[in-house]
């Protein structure tokens, strides 16, 4: 069992880093096999809507999403961590999901992704205390998790959580972390 961790912040050993490694050790300790992704470290184009994805399912730009999307692909389950930035995801993030309108082509337009049981978590942090703060990033990542067949599974939102490593003074967000990491792990095999 394969689970993919995409990390969205800038900021190294930031609030969004710990909480994804905690994820994936909850994820490590029910034993999956764990990638992360920083996704600020790659060379990540916008989409710039040329639709060559519409004729063959292949994104025209070649940069380092080439080695993202067999990743995408092949994982049995996803969690991507951002802050929140504006109440959205980080521009970086969002670079990497638009351009994953290839894989809605190849889903919706060409019908050639096969079906699969695939499973996704999203955890977000911000600084505010905002009831709709993670409103707008909820919505994105759910849609583009269904754009290639990943079912939104499960959440941890954490509010009032600003400067870099301050999530370690927080009373449950790292425990709660490691805990959504494993039932991830444990949904998909079956428990
Ligand atoms: C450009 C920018 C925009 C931000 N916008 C928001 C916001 O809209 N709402 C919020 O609650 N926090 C906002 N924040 C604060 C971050 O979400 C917060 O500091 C978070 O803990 C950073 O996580 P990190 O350490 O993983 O990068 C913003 C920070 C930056 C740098």
């Amino acid at each position: 069992m394969k689970i993919l961790g995409i990390m969205g912040s800038p900021r190294i050993k930031g609030n969004t880093d710990l909480l994804l490694d905690e994820a994936l050790k909850g994820a490590r300790s029910q034993s999956a096999e764990v990638e992360k992704i920083i996704v600020d470290k790659l060379k990540i184009a916008p989409c710039r809507e040329y639709y060559g994805c519409l004729k063959d399912g292949n994104c025209v730009i070649r940069d380092d999403m080439d080695e993202i999307y067999p990743k995408l692909l092949t994982a049995d389950g996803i969690i991507i961590a951002s802050p929140m930035f504006f109440y959205g995801l980080t521009a970086q993030l969002k670079a990497l999901i638009d351009r994953c309108q290839a894989l809605w082509a190849r889903k919706y337009v060409l019908k050639s992704l096969p079906a699969a049981k695939r499973k996704g978590a999203f955890i977000g942090v911000g600084a505010t205390r905002g009831k709709q703060l993670f409103d707008g990033s909820r919505l994105t990542i759910k849609y583009f998790f269904q754009a290639f067949g990943v079912e939104y599974v499960d959440e941890l939102l954490i509010r009032g959580v600003d400067k870099r490593g301050e999530i370690k003074q927080h009373p449950t967000a790292l425990s709660d972390a490691f805990e959504l990491g494993k039932r991830l792990a444990q949904k998909l095999s079956g428990g």
